[in-house]
């Protein structure tokens, strides 16, 4: 297995450029298939997530020519099957933007069940009821899901929850429904808002995206034939400005949309760290010990879930005694058994942890529970003392493009020692 190597003790400083929004990339990959043309796709992550959507479109009949490791030209004008390969579906959360994607284009789907980090139980309930809504029929059995229609129709939807994944999987399935499709209760996040602006740039009509009621009138075609850029990811960029924040260090967070990371902004100004505004860049530095907070994560434009692990880093290290209440997953406090291998003080009970705020960190061996939880881990092992390795980097790598390169650029020690040398 490989692993993650880091010799910790180090003060990050420097510039950093944020790539493009995995959870934004995961959909718009998929809502090609809705394009009867061709389109060019830029600021792409390199991100194993990225690439096994990718080749599931290739599988589905998709043509797909790269002209850099971040830009993808997708030719969907000859989408042969409606059949997504189960054993590739499963290997990530995304993978459920193909039932919509594929029931607006061929009123069919075989999906395979979604996989994904394990954050307690993820249903999709809300997606399906949207489907159904639309006039689809669904049925889930063998680890498949089916879903086929005569035609779909617009209708009124209202979630019962907040939630990103069936917010934008309604949006795919009704961009070529007859008439118009109101979603209410809607999710707000950044990219929710670009895949809106993606499938309007190729000719769909969707207005509303970003409040909580999204409208969506239906068109016969999205003709593509033009070029899309996806937006920056919020989550890579608040991870680095919480790594300066633990590391008392000072980053130059470049290619971000600092208005998207406002909550984070107000609780790192809480921990007493400094943060300053440009037009695309984000410059934060500390000098001391992170003051205590409370946090309760939500959906956007509330604190987010993603943000959670990376953020108890920096509580694990405040100045007093901290409490996180995750409003959104089951199980997403599995990294605290991990940073309290590394000298952490915290107490985790299903959705709430108790963070006694400790001096300083120690290296230890520690395991990358989700995709997160590793990005808290390597942000934990710059600040400790000693060598800390980490391993299950599978989940890093789904969401993180070249992130020890990153880390290295601002002055971590952080080294990947691949398999055969273990
Ligand atoms: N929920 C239901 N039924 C549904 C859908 C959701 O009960 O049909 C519940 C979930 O169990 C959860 C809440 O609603 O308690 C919110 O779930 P949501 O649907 O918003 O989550 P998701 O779409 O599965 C996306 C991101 C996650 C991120 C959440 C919340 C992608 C691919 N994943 O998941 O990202 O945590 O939204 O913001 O966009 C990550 O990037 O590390 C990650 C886990």
């Amino acid at each position: 297995m490989d692993k993650l190597v880091i010799h910790g003790g180090t003060r990050l400083k420097g510039e950093v450029i944020i790539s493009g929004a995995k959870n934004a990339a995961v959909a718009i990959i998929p809502a090609t298939l809705l394009i009867d043309g061709i389109c060019t796709i830029s600021n792409i992550p390199a991100i194993s997530d990225v690439k096994i959507s990718c080749k599931i479109l290739q599988e589905l009949g998709a043509k797909l020519t790269w002209n850099t490791p971040n830009e993808v030209t997708i030719d969907t004008r000859n989408i042969t099957c409606a059949n997504a390969p189960i054993d590739m579906t499963s290997k990530f959360r995304a993978s459920y933007y193909l039932i919509g994607s594929l029931l607006g284009r061929c009123k069919s789907a075989v999906v395979g069940l979604p996989g994904g980090c394990n954050l307690g139980a993820r249903p999709i309930d809300q997606h399906i009821k949207g489907f159904e809504a639309l006039g689809a029929n669904v049925e889930v059995s063998q680890g498949k899901i089916t879903a086929t229609a005569k035609k779909l129709v617009g209708t009124s939807i209202y979630l019962d929850m907040v939630s990103v994944g069936a917010t934008i999987n309604i949006m795919l399935a009704s961009v070529l429904a007859q008439g118009t499709t109101i979603i209410e209760n809607a999710a707000k996040e950044p990219h929710i808002v670009d895949v809106a602006n993606f499938l309007n740039a190729m000719g769909a009509d969707i207005r509303g995206a970003g409040t909580d009621v999204i409208k969506i009138n239906g068109v016969e075609k999205l003709v593509g034939n033009t070029s899309y850029s996806v937006v920056p990811d919020q989550i890579e960029a608040g991870t680095f400005m919480l790594a300066a924040v633990a590391t008392k260090g000072d980053l130059l967070i470049k290619n971000c949309i600092p208005e998207h990371l406002d909550c984070l902004t107000a609780k790192i100004l809480e921990m007493g760290a400094n943060v300053e505004y440009n037009d695309d860049s984000i410059h934060v530095f500390a000098n001391k010990r992170p003051n205590k907070a409370n946090i309760k994560t939500m959906p956007y434009p509330g604190f987010p879930t993603d943000l959670q692990p990376q953020i108890g880093v920096c509580l694990a290290l405040a100045n007093g005694t901290s409490i996180i209440n995750e409003g959104i997953w089951d199980s997403r406090f599995q990294y605290t058994a991990e940073l309290n291998k590394m000298g952490a003080n915290i107490t985790a009970q299903g959705k709430s942890a108790i963070f006694e705020g400790v001096k300083e960190l120690y290296g230890a061996p520690v395991e990358a529970t989700d995709l997160r939880a590793g990005a808290a881990l390597i942000i934990a092992g710059i600040v400790a003392k000693g060598e800390t390795s980490i391993t299950n980097l599978v989940h890093i790598d789904r969401g993180y493009e070249n992130i020890e390169e990153k880390f290295r650029g601002i002055g971590a020690n952080i080294q990947r020692v691949v398999d055969e040398e273990i």
